[in-house]
């Protein structure tokens, strides 16, 4: 018999939980260290969410290698990983979904619409299966790591939400399972989200105020150097992800972007420092 997550809680374990739609790589596994750090069971989990893929999306091609993961899980220390099926999932016509207003619905919901109802939805249930302590989210999908953080707050989830950093391949490259879509051709151009931010992160340093002219520097660079077509370049005040167009006041601003390389949509973000005038 295993050990129910009641099982565990009534011995006293704090349970750390880090959700997954597999094809593990390194930034995954840096959530798996994340948790154990600040637990005593690490709980993964692996599940390609049907509901958080729109229409004509990559939910039938999303790369799927369960025993390989099961490996890398098991040599990284997660003591228990749950793969639940279609079925246990959504086991009859689901009726009940978790949607936020306005933060859903701009950046990656402006070019996903029904993506964020879905992991909203997904993360609520793994939640109350698991029943986490701890959850450890990644820095590389910024606006679910903040929907998820206000999700728990807003509906009063006993968990604590820890975001992490980005795990980047040596050249910048930000990790993702869909890194495996790429051409060679694609990939080495790919490097350019990286570099888009890292031109903004040193002009936004540097003093500039007004985000339209970094936008357009982005924009010059990403289009002399790939054949990337831009989504979208935003700029956010990270703590309520609200647009803006000038750093104003504020110390940090986070710069998001997403390109589409063929048929692959990447995206990237970075927090940038503001320069301190005072
Ligand atoms: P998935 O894309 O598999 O990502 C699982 C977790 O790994 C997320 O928290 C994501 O932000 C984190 N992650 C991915 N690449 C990373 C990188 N390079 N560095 C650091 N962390 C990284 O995100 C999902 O799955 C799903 O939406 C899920 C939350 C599981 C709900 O279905």
């Amino acid at each position: 018999m295993q050990d129910t997550a009641d099982d565990l809680r009534l011995r006293g374990k704090k349970i750390g939980f880090v959700p997954t739609m597999g094809y593990l790589h390194e930034g995954h596994l840096s959530l798996v260290d994340e948790a154990r750090k600040r637990s005593d069971i690490v709980i993964m989990s692996v599940y390609v969410n049907p509901t958080q893929f729109g229409r004509g999306e990559d939910l039938d091609k999303y790369p799927r290698d369960i025993s390989r993961d099961e490996k890398k899980a098991a040599e990284r220390g997660v003591d228990y990983l749950f793969v639940p099926t279609d079925k246990e999932m959504y086991p009859e016509e689901h009726l009940s979904f978790v949607e936020l207003d306005n933060v859903s619905h701009v950046l990656e919901g402006e070019f996903r619409p029904t993506h964020f109802k879905g992991v909203a939805t997904i993360v609520a249930k793994l939640f109350n299966i698991v029943k986490p302590h701890v959850a450890v989210f990644g820095q590389k999908d910024a606006q679910q790591a903040f929907i998820i953080r206000k999700m728990a707050r807003d509906l009063n989830f006993d968990v604590e939400i820890v975001v992490a950093p980005i795990v980047r391949e040596e050249d910048g490259l930000a990790l993702s399972s869909r890194n495996v879509y790429l051409s060679p051709e694609e990939r080495n151009q790919a490097t350019v989200l990286f570099r888009s931010l890292k031109l903004a992160e040193s002009m936004v340093a540097g003093g500039e105020t007004a985000l339209s002219k970094v936008r357009s520097g982005m924009i010059q660079l990403i289009s002399s150097e790939s054949d990337g077509k831009m989504d979208y370049i935003s700029f956010v005040d990270p703590a309520c992800f609200g647009k803006i167009e000038e750093t104003g006041s504020l110390t940090e601003v986070l710069a998001l972007v997403a390109v589409r390389f063929g048929r692959t949509r990447l995206i990237d973000n970075m927090l940038l420092r503001v320069r301190d005038e005072t």
